[in-house]
């Protein structure tokens, strides 16, 4: 193995919010960021995980005031939870700060303080929506009503989920402040900007070349392509962050001082241990810099961020890993369809390390989102980790413990396998270097195969019967174990805990990676007790029950978590419901069932089992739904009758166009559908309930 030079790393994971405990999307990504940093340092090289809380914005505000605190309360007591469960995942972090704090509003103002010298900062008077009941300015996502182009109901004050237009909150008919649920005004404010397009030059060249996964250079193009626009970094009175400098009642918007959390926690990192703050920083940095973010916070990180730090005559960060959004089942996380599995709730029904095992085998280096689909979650976990990998020391420790006084042998059995393996170790790093999880599982899961194998086709259960083959049992187990070893170091990344059971099991020290070169001869080992045990696929059964449970009514609309404009990247159309959970009554009231006459029926190209109806809603207008009952009807029997539809469903964009509503029907397909109808005296319009 060739001895690479001491590299000095500092990676970081994306600053979770302060407004909610960590959800496994979440834990996708400071899994991955854990694997690599221990995959870094287990290679030698000196590599910090730093990381902390993003405490500012207006939700945090609103959602501590709903609960009766303090926002101060509410970050320090989500914070605790945040560590407590990331402890619980494994994750490595060297420190955990909080964007709220002393040394991230001395770095802020430092920061702000160049950019004005630098003159990036410029003013403009702006319009916004500002609800004169809670006295306050409206964030876009703040603010919801029907989408200008589509008429989609219900839509965000900055973009429509059914048909992608973006607009601002003015453009919304029947605009609602989500606050107070009263129709905002306009008002006027100054805001500050900072001069985004003064860094276009720098930031090209920074985003140029092979810096940044395809992907991402391509979206880069497209953004350049629209032309940088100035970035608004100020927000009014009231909010919670930190006020700026010279200025009455105005603060920092959150996404200003938010990366800024990555230098100010390493800052206080450093003054805690010692170490040079300036060494990760300064521009002439031999430092790497390394941020994983998901691939809807794209923006801020690879044009704004690097262009804050160069006006404020930081380096830039060597690059940004973007990884793509996680679904579970099929379903996009979400709270009201049951698919929210909290990382709380995983520790309580499983182990965090199968979760970080599965992980890793579905991520690679793209963006590409990814499921975690629990039928394949368990069946990988029992036959990778405990059908095979576990196995091959639970096959061979019995002998060497029984049958050689609990010693290895003191030479190999068969070397060159031996060597097959640890010549592996380059192939396995570079996979994992690249970020290339899945593709390293699979250089270790073929290993596995491999190594059983050996032993299948040595059967030291045979030779055992012969004393006479003491010997050879001897040697064949040592190797068995020493094929282990090396894979349970290869694997240490993923699954630190197991790691360290197979180190005690072997009786050694903590493993680096250059210590799978060296077998393991002529040693005592420990008696074998389980490394891994089968997941019970009652245990996930309990977990999703538990997951739809834990639904409570939202407070602040969960549409609403977040202030930062739509996650576009992240968006996908309507997606089919989750497995029935309980409903309690208040779900069912939002339910807005209306009578409605079809006033058209139509065969639909392409779709043999819809047709799109034409239906009148009364005072709720006319609208057209796409029915999947073509199997049961004739377009011709269905014009001019009354049926029963659900009015507030969110329109679907479907491939015909947009479906804005539901026919209620029933029987279990084919000929047998039968579309609801109300008795005579009903009229189109009119409130089922
Ligand atoms: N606070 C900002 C980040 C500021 S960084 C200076 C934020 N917070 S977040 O809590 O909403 O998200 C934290 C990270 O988790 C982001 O990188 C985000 O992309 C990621 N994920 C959130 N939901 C996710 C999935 N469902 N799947 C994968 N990653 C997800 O954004
Ligand atoms: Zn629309």
């Amino acid at each position: 193995m060739t001895a690479q030079p001491k590299r000095t790393l500092l990676v970081t994971s994306a600053l979770p919010y302060a407004n909610g405990a960590p959800h496994l999307g979440h834990m996708l990504e400071y899994v991955l960021t854990d694997i690599w940093a221990r995959f870094q340092r287990m290679r030698g090289h000196d590599c910090l995980f730093i990381w902390a809380s993003d405490a500012h914005g207006t939700p945090i505000m609103l959602k501590a005031r709903q609960e009766g605190i303090t926002p101060e309360q509410l970050i320090e007591r989500v914070g605790a939870e945040q560590r407590r469960d990331f402890g619980e995942f494994d994750i490595s972090y060297d420190n955990f700060h909080t964007t709220h704090s002393d040394e991230n509003r001395e770095v802020t103002y430092e920061i702000y303080r160049r950019l004005v010298a630098g003159g990036h900062i410029r003013r403009e008077t702006i319009v916004q929506a500002y609800d004169e009941q809670a006295r306050m300015f409206l964030p876009d996502r703040y603010v919801r009503g029907t989408c200008p182009r589509c008429g989609a109901l219900d839509q965000y004050g900055d973009s429509c989920e059914v048909c992608g237009a973006t607009y601002t909150p003015a453009d919304l008919l029947n605009a609602v402040s989500v606050v107070s649920g009263t129709a905002p005004v306009q008002k006027e404010s100054e805001h500050l900007f900072f001069k985004l397009s003064d860094f276009e030059p720098m930031l090209r060249a920074w985003t140029g070349g092979d810096r940044l996964q395809s992907a991402v250079t391509a979206k880069l193009g497209e953004w350049f392509g629209a032309g940088l626009r100035d970035w608004d970094i100020s927000r009014d009175e009231p909010y919670f962050g930190f006020e700026i400098p010279g200025e009455t009642g105005k603060y920092f918007y959150v996404w200003l001082d938010a990366p800024i959390g990555y230098l100010s926690s390493l800052l206080q990192y450093c003054r805690r241990t010692g170490r040079d703050f300036e060494q990760y920083w300064k521009p002439d940095s031999d430092a790497e810099v390394y941020h994983f973010i998901g691939k809807d916070i794209v923006y801020f990180h690879t044009l704004f961020w690097p262009a804050v730090l160069a006006g404020a005559g930081y380096r830039p960060p060597t690059s940004v890993f973007a990884h793509g959004f996680l679904t579970v089942n099929g379903l996009k996380m979400s709270k009201s369809r049951g698919t929210l599995i909290s990382a709380r709730t995983w520790l309580d029904h499983l182990p965090a390390e199968y979760l970080r095992y599965y992980f890793a085998s579905r991520l690679g280096d793209s963006v590409d989102d990814l499921d975690l689909n629990l039928d394949d979650f368990v069946a990988k976990v029992n036959s990778d980790i405990v059908g095979k990998l576990v196995n091959i020391a639970s096959r061979c420790a019995g002998f060497i413990a029984r049958g050689a006084a609990g010693k290895l042998a003191s030479t190999l059995a068969d070397a060159s396998l031996q060597r097959e393996f640890a010549a592996a170790g380059e192939r396995v790093a570079a996979l994992y270097e690249g970020r290339d999880l899945a593709g390293a599982l699979r250089e270790i899961m073929a290993l596995t195969d491999r190594a059983n194998l050996y032993i299948d086709q040595q059967k030291p259960w045979l030779m055992a019967k012969d004393p006479a083959r003491a010997a050879e049992v001897q040697a064949v187990c040592t190797q068995g174990i020493n094929l282990f070893r090396v894979l349970a170091v290869y694997l240490k990344p993923v699954m630190p805990k197991l790691a360290a059971g197979a180190e005690k099991f072997l009786g050694l020290p903590s493993q680096s990676w250059a210590d799978a070169a060296t077998p393991l001869l002529g040693t005592a080992i420990n008696a074998y007790e389980p490394l891994a045990t089968r997941v019970d696929s009652a245990a996930v059964k309990a977990l999703l029950a538990a997951s739809s449970e834990s639904l409570k009514p939202a407070g602040v609309p969960a549409a609403a978590a977040t202030d930062q404009p739509a996650k576009g990247a992240a968006k996908t159309a309507a997606q089919p419901a989750a497995p029935p959970a309980e409903l309690s009554i208040d779900d069912f009231m939002k339910v807005d069932l209306r009578i409605a006459r079809i006033d058209s029926a139509e065969l639909v190209e392409g779709a043999d089992k819809l047709l799109k109806l034409g239906v009148d809603l009364g005072e709720l207008g006319k609208r057209q739904i796409f029915a999947g009952i073509r199997s049961a009807y004739e377009p011709s029997q269905l014009v001019g009758r009354l049926t029963v539809v659900v009015a507030n469903l969110a329109p679907r964009k479907m491939r015909f166009g947009l479906s804005a509503g539901m026919v209620l029907a029933a029987g279990p397909g084919g000929q047998e559908i039968f579309v609801l109808s109300p008795d005579a005296g009903a009229t189109p319009g009119m409130k089922v309930k």
